[in-house]
């Protein structure tokens, strides 16, 4: 192992595979792998407990006093909100489909970035996301930017769907992740965006062990 902790940030557009590599890729190195999308998609959850039109007025007043927390223990991600766990509830079509405008807000982001940053600083983390790279951890000393077709993102996205019982059309999920893709790139705050610094990588036609191969030579390369 490497005697400097290091900061990993993945960025990249939804159903990339960052979920799945950075999760293996952190139970190898011994990290701690923190999902921020996870915690955007806590918001829209709790927004949508409201029972009302999603608004960005409401979505700003739920933002103001949630209590959103991560527990990362045993290779698994546990999602809080205000005490209650919600891991599962989080990942619906219905939070999906609001969770960009969500994002898309300074208040609600800079709550959570405030978070972000706070469970990196000990090192030992691979965080992904959107932003991370470019504006949550700058310093990290190690950026991954992590892609692959549309064609191919929707496919992934329908497979997981359809294991969780979900009947969407493959059609329609390719429509929904374009249409995150371009509301997550063109938006005015921290926009996706792959950093200047950072290393693409294109997993189209390749395997989960070989993408997880090439993160782990990345971060042993950093940690000499
Ligand atoms: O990775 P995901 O699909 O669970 O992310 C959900 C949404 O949250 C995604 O549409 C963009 C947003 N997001 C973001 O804006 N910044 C991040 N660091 C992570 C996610």
């Amino acid at each position: 192992m490497f005697l400097k902790k290091l900061v990993v940030a993945i960025d990249g557009p939804a159903g990339a595979g960052k979920s799945t590599v950075a999760k293996l890729a952190a139970k190898e190195l011994g990290y701690t792998y923190i999902d921020t999308g996870a915690m955007y998609r806590a918001v829209a959850w709790k927004t949508l407990q409201r029972k009302a039109d999603v608004t960005d007025a409401l979505i700003l007043g739920v933002v103001k006093d949630i209590d959103v927390r991560l527990a990362y223990k045993d290779g698994v991600t546990q999602v809080f909100v205000d005490g209650q766990e919600i891991t599962g509830e989080i990942r619906t079509p219905e939070v999906s489909h609001i969770v960009s405008q969500v994002a898309a807000l300074g208040p609600v982001r800079e709550k959570m970035v405030d978070l972000q940053r706070q469970m990196a600083t000990e090192g030992g983390v691979l965080m992904d996301g959107r932003d991370i790279a470019t504006h949550v951890l700058p310093n990290a000393d190690v950026k991954i930017f992590l892609t692959a077709s549309i064609e191919e993102r929707a496919q992934r996205r329908w497979k997981e769907m359809k294991e969780k019982g979900y009947d969407m059309s493959l059609e329609e999920l390719q429509k929904d992740i374009a249409a995150r893709d371009k509301a997550d790139s063109e938006r005015e705050i921290s926009p996706l965006v792959q950093a200047d610094d950072a290393t693409l990588l294109d997993t189209t036609g390749l395997s989960i062990d070989e993408v997880v191969a090439r993160i782990l030579a990345m971060c042993s390369e950093a940690g000499r």
